[in-house]
């Protein structure tokens, strides 16, 4: 079924009662939920991997090889996320989840917004970038004070090893994926948030819950490889919400308030 873009009150009271007859709605997020609280995304014009390519800067290799480049990058990924805060986006899927509305987020972003809006469901494919970790030990540590002002590399306490933040570089597996396997087995409506849609495996989750039979609704302010699916027979969005992700999920809040 070719996707419906809401941009009337038919399809938007259409996407509503579909949205009230879900019985476990789940949400996908990525970059572009975030970027109202004043992150950069990755790949919109202006967005982190036109300052730093992630071939040449974002890969396990490069963190291995060549500690002090890398650390380049994720002192100016911390410095992004230096004192953000969640915006009404991340607030409203909270109420959702407050309201047993929404089962669970399924993030990419490594900002923890999610939980700081109040989410208590959340399952980060890709890490989180509070914490450092150490490959060759394994420790887990909190950050030096001086992480982003520093020019050195910081060590591991135990090892001496170049620590990284402990979010997932390219090349390295993803994390926590049994448990969103299992939090996407029964869902029949996946809210897909501000994400091209380009990244496996996060980027077939869509596909797998079209697959059992669930519905798409896409939030995103431009159409992404998701929105029309086709490809090599990829799944694409019942229904595309073309704006930001905070007013077009207000708009879903608001009409559910609405048709209580
Ligand atoms: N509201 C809704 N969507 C938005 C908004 C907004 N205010 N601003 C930007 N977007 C959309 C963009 O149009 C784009 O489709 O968010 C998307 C962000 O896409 P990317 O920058 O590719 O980010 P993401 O999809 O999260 O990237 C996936 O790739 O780079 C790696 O590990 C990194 O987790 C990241 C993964």
């Amino acid at each position: 079924m070719k996707e419906i873009t809401v941009h009337n009150q038919e399809h938007l009271e259409e996407a509503i009662a579909k949205f009230q007859s879900s019985r476990h709605c789940v949400a996908l997020t990525g970059a572009g939920i975030s970027v109202e609280s004043g992150i950069d995304d990755f790949r919109s014009p202006g967005g982190l991997w036109s300052k730093f390519p992630p071939d040449e800067y974002g890969t396990i290799t490069v963190f291995l090889t060549d500690p002090e480049k890398a650390w380049k990058l994720f002192r100016s990924l911390g410095r992004g996320l230096l004192g953000k805060v969640p915006n009404r986006a991340h607030r409203v899927l909270a109420q959702l989840e407050d309201m047993k509305l929404l089962k669970g987020v399924v993030t990419q972003n490594i900002d923890n917004l999610h939980q700081d809006a109040g989410s208590n469901i959340v399952l980060e494919i890709h890490g989180n970038h509070h914490y450092l970790q150490c490959l060759g030990c394994g420790d887990v540590c909190v950050p030096p004070d001086n992480v982003l002002t520093s020019e050195n590399v910081p060590l591991c306490r135990h090892c001496n090893r170049a620590l990284k933040p402990n979010v997932v570089l390219f090349g390295e597996n993803v994390r926590q994926l049994d448990e969103i396997y299992d939090l996407l087995r029964h869902c029949d409506l996946l809210m897909v948030i501000g994400t091209s849609a380009q990244v496996y495996p996060a980027a077939a989750l869509p596909e797998q819950v079209k697959h059992s039979g669930g519905l798409i609704f896409e939030f995103n302010i431009e159409e992404t490889v998701l929105t029309h699916g086709g490809a090599g027979g990829r799944a694409g969005s019942d229904y595309f919400f073309n704006g930001s992700a905070s007013a077009m999920l207000q708009l879903l809040l608001n009409g559910n308030s609405a048709n209580q």
